[in-house]
């Protein structure tokens, strides 16, 4: 029988204020959308959430401000099984939030005020040191300060866990975390970004992939979306491409797809392996509306059967 995984998640807990709309509107412009919707999100929180639904063993490590959304956060992390010990809950400062547009073709724009997510700091995260020194994995994320997620990333460097670094929203990250980082998921352009500081520049995969690996990152595994996902398999770069699915909306796409990729390896798969299994939790999550209303369950990902 195979052991169920432990997965802590250092991260980022939003809440998600979304407009279905039939585009995304142009710099300066402004356009009539259609419904509105609440919904729970985060990249740190997803990634619990996904793991929790794919029958991991959770807690999540992160911040929420004392008002309506963080109550109603915290009751969604129980809900979904997730231990919240780790949570901590600021008075003076709002529950983060995500402005969400979602166009008819499934594409988003997303603005996120971080508020209570930045009060996350290196001697809260050492509160959840228990729980990360017990992983099979830790998931990180950089919606939150950087030096909590270097605190996380030393404690489970530590004790031999596992790191997955989803390196979204881009930033330049210093090499002394980035050599700790087991596998570094970006998709392109955060790639671009943390190789050559530039979005528009013309490196492509292959170079991004070996430019990180200078770096000290062990693997990296690069989304690429509707193409698929490049990655190095030790000194070899191997391309899959992705399940063709009907794309109602990619909101936290990578969110699962990092959580079913830890869960996967920490479950003895293969890189490759895992990475099929994390582009079957991504496919189906795009198939659906929202955040967290879009994670599927483990059964689900297991009868899917998707052609690409
Ligand atoms: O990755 C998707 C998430 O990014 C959303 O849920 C939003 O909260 C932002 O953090």
């Amino acid at each position: 029988m195979i052991k169920r995984p432990k997965v802590a998640v250092v991260g980022s807990i939003n809440m998600d204020l979304v407009i279905s709309s039939p585009r995304i509107p142009l710099a300066g412009e402004t356009i009539l959308g259609k419904e509105f919707f609440t919904i729970p999100g985060g990249k740190g929180a997803n990634q619990a959430v996904a793991a929790s639904r794919l029958g991991a063993e959770v807690a999540i490590i992160g911040c929420v401000g004392d008002d309506i959304f963080g109550k109603e956060l915290l009751d969604q992390l129980n809900k979904e099984k997730i231990c919240r010990n780790y949570v901590s809950v600021f008075p003076d400062v709002s529950t983060g939030v995500a402005s969400i547009t979602v166009s008819e073709q499934g594409e988003n724009c997303i603005v996120v005020s971080p508020g209570a997510n930045y009060k996350l700091t290196p001697e809260l995260v050492r509160k959840g040191e228990d729980f990360i020194k017990e992983a099979d994995i830790l998931l990180v994320q950089l919606e939150v300060p950087l030096d909590a997620v270097d605190e996380a990333v030393r404690i489970a460097n530590e004790h031999q866990v596992k790191v997955i670094l989803n390196p979204a929203p881009a930033k330049e990250l210093p090499q002394s975390l980035l050599e700790k980082i087991d596998i570094l998921t970006p998709n392109e352009t955060e790639g671009k970004l943390l190789t050559t500081q530039w979005v528009d520049s013309n490196i492509d995969v292959e170079e991004i992939i070996r430019s990180l690996q200078k770096l000290g990152v062990k693997n990296v595994v690069i989304t690429q979306g509707g193409e698929g996902v490049s990655y190095n398999d030790h000194h070899e770069i191997k391309h899959l491409p992705a399940y063709q699915v009907n794309v109602v909306d990619t909101t936290a796409a990578g969110d699962s797809f990092n959580a079913a990729l830890g869960i996967s390896l920490a479950e003895g798969a293969s890189l490759t392996e895992a990475i099929q299994f994390a582009q079957k939790v991504a496919a189906l999550t795009v198939t659906q509306f929202g955040a967290q209303t879009s994670l599927p369950y483990r059964e689900q990902v297991d009868q899917f059967k998707g052609e690409k």
